[in-house]
């Protein structure tokens, strides 16, 4: 679509920068009011005049073209026009020609980004804490692969620490490896519960987790062995996971696979003067910018989660030469983030600025249960599970003859956990009600599935439409509903470069459940199907197009669109 508000910046007449002049202006609410104005207000106090004089001097010194047909002056505003039926055959054809694609851009050709995300952790269970940095950064991997980025998606798996030397302890005396393979995470889980009971009444056991823990770092065999097996039961199940959300990663290095490669950047800051000692532990001193101390090496020598994220980066950017590394990871780890952030620029390391850490809030279920709840986690595989059973309820009384009902309800039920995580402003808790995110008339995803599938239902009951030519006036389609919807549709280029600059899916979630009901009030104002054949043309063009960007949106954030529902 055109760019209207540059165009009509261009041609107002006032003592502004056009930047400014372009912030000023705003879209109408009430299209009586044209489609575009501008507040004379702010310019009283420059042009010395009332904001309604200048409102009629601006208007009497714009010149009209093919694209801006009237203006007005109302109340110290300027209303702009556009030519309407032009503004309609534009956004029909830009999505025509997309085939597909609609708001995809070349804008990050050439440009890398690299999304950490999900980044699970070894023999815990994939519960619903980690639903939003899964939703959102798949999501924020599509959308940026849309505007022509090349993408690195990584799972910065939690495979290192203190913990696996006691998992290690907890298998040889109580585990076995049968048990494991069937019963998965949930038997990790049970032996490290019982570690951990055990351990007050047994000190030995402390000392031999730190010896097992001594032997992976060591590169033992048989430790090594034990804990590639755990770490391949873990992973085995996460992954059917991942497969159901469609959720894809390029790299699964994680915190394990920068045991070796953390003594150069250990150097270089210590070289640089930044790392001072403190009670025998390693640190960088961050008093001077309202931070405690960032902890790199323990007085044992040992690493940690900072040192770790510090080589990460460092090797990320030499690896792939990233223009920016976002981190998809909930808000309590704000603190980490910022420090290990400030580490890097304090090293002079200039690229330190292009880190982002893309925080979230928390998600609770409904009835009371936390993701994070000690030995009760409501798992992810089980939300879904649950979401698609309920999904295939509502499928079979709306619709008892759908085929592939299974597929649709795996469709809807899987879309309906992931938009849960993706509608609303990232940083907001969630609370996780299975009614709301499965109501189909309401702001959730199987109401924008249900209407990509009506849209469907249309166009096949129109019998031989294709999409045809684009004709050269689209006047018989001048009514403020199908205004509304068109001019939504337009919108949705700029909404996926608004998601991936704000790194918030939600833009593109909310323009959808604009776009899907402004579709359902044009559904109910007009008739589609008509004896007037270039009415009906120009209005299955209309339903055509919305449900292009429909089903393009919902796949920019993971989500499939049944044709049927
Ligand atoms: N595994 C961590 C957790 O579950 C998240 C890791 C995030 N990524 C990172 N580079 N620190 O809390």
């Amino acid at each position: 679509m055109l760019d209207y508000k540059k165009l009509i910046a261009s041609k107002i007449k006032a003592p502004l920068e056009t930047a400014e002049l372009l912030s000023m202006i705003t879209e109408t609410a009430d299209d009586s009011f044209g489609d575009y104005a501008f507040p004379c207000f702010r310019l009283a106090r420059v042009m010395h005049m009332s904001p309604a004089q200048i409102a009629e001097k601006l208007c009497a010194e714009t010149e009209l073209d093919e694209h801006i047909v009237k203006v007005q002056a109302v109340n110290g505003y300027l209303n702009f026009f556009v030519n309407r039926s032009e503004l309609i055959r534009e956004v029909i054809s830009d999505v025509f020609a997309a085939r597909g694609k609609y708001g995809n851009s070349d804008m990050g050709c050439g440009k890398t980004v690299c999304i950490d995300y999900s980044s699970v952790n070894i023999c815990k269970s994939f519960h619903i804490g980690h639903l939003s940095t899964t939703a959102i950064g798949s999501a924020l991997y599509k959308i940026y692969s849309a505007l022509g980025y090349k993408v690195v998606g990584i799972n910065h798996l939690g495979d290192y620490g203190t913990q696996f030397g006691k998992m290690i302890v907890a298998f040889k005396l109580w585990g076995d490896r049968k048990t494991a393979e069937r019963e998965g995470v949930g038997e990790l889980q049970r032996l490290y519960v019982k570690f951990h009971q055990e351990e007050p009444s047994h000190p030995e056991l402390t000392e031999q987790a730190r010896e097992w823990f001594a032997r992976i770092e060591k590169g033992d065999p048989e430790a090594l062995e034990l804990f590639e097996l755990f770490k391949r039961i873990t992973l085995d199940e996460v992954k059917t996971v991942y497969d159901r959300l469609n959720v894809k990663f390029d790299s699964w290095n994680g915190e394990s696979f920068f045991n070796d490669k953390m003594d150069a950047p250990l150097q270089m800051l210590r070289d640089k003067g930044l790392i001072t000692e403190s009670q025998g532990a390693q640190i960088v001193d961050l008093t001077d910018y309202g931070m405690p101390p960032c902890l790199l090496v323990k007085s044992d020598g040992s690493s940690l989660y900072a040192t770790r994220d510090i080589a990460a980066a460092i090797w990320r950017k030499r690896e792939y030469d990233f223009d920016k590394c976002l981190y998809v990871v909930a808000y309590q780890q704000n603190l980490h983030f910022k420090q290990f952030f400030k580490v890097l620029e304090l090293a002079g390391l200039d690229w330190a600025k292009d880190l982002v850490h893309v925080a979230f809030g928390m998600v609770s279920l409904e009835d009371g249960a936390m993701s994070t709840r000690k030995g009760n986690v409501v798992l992810l595989k089980d939300v879904i599970d649950k979401s698609v059973a309920k999904a295939k309820e509502i499928i079979s009384q709306k619709n008892p003859d759908l085929a592939d009902r299974d597929k649709v309800a795996e469709q809807v039920g899987v879309g309906a956990v992931l938009f849960s995580a993706l509608e609303n402003s990232r940083i907001k808790d969630i609370v996780f009600s299975y009614d709301r995110v499965l109501n189909f008339d309401g702001e959730t995803s199987p109401y924008l599935q249900y209407t990509y599938a009506r849209c469907n239902s249309i166009l096949e009951k129109a019998g031989d439409y294709k999409s045809s030519k684009i004709p050269g006036d689209y006047r018989v389609l001048d009514d403020p509903e199908t205004l509304r919807l068109i001019k939504l549709i337009g919108s949705f280029p700029q909404a996926v470069k608004d998601a991936a600059a704000k790194y918030e899916p939600s833009v593109i979630s909310a323009l959808l459940i604009d776009i899907a009901q402004a579709f359902n009030r044009f559904y109910i104002e007009h008739r589609v199907l008509s004896d007037d054949l270039t009415e009906q043309n120009a209005r299955l063009q209309v339903v055509e197009v919305t449900a292009s960007v429909l089903k393009r949106g919902l796949a920019l954030l993971g989500i499939e669109a049944p044709d049927k529902m």
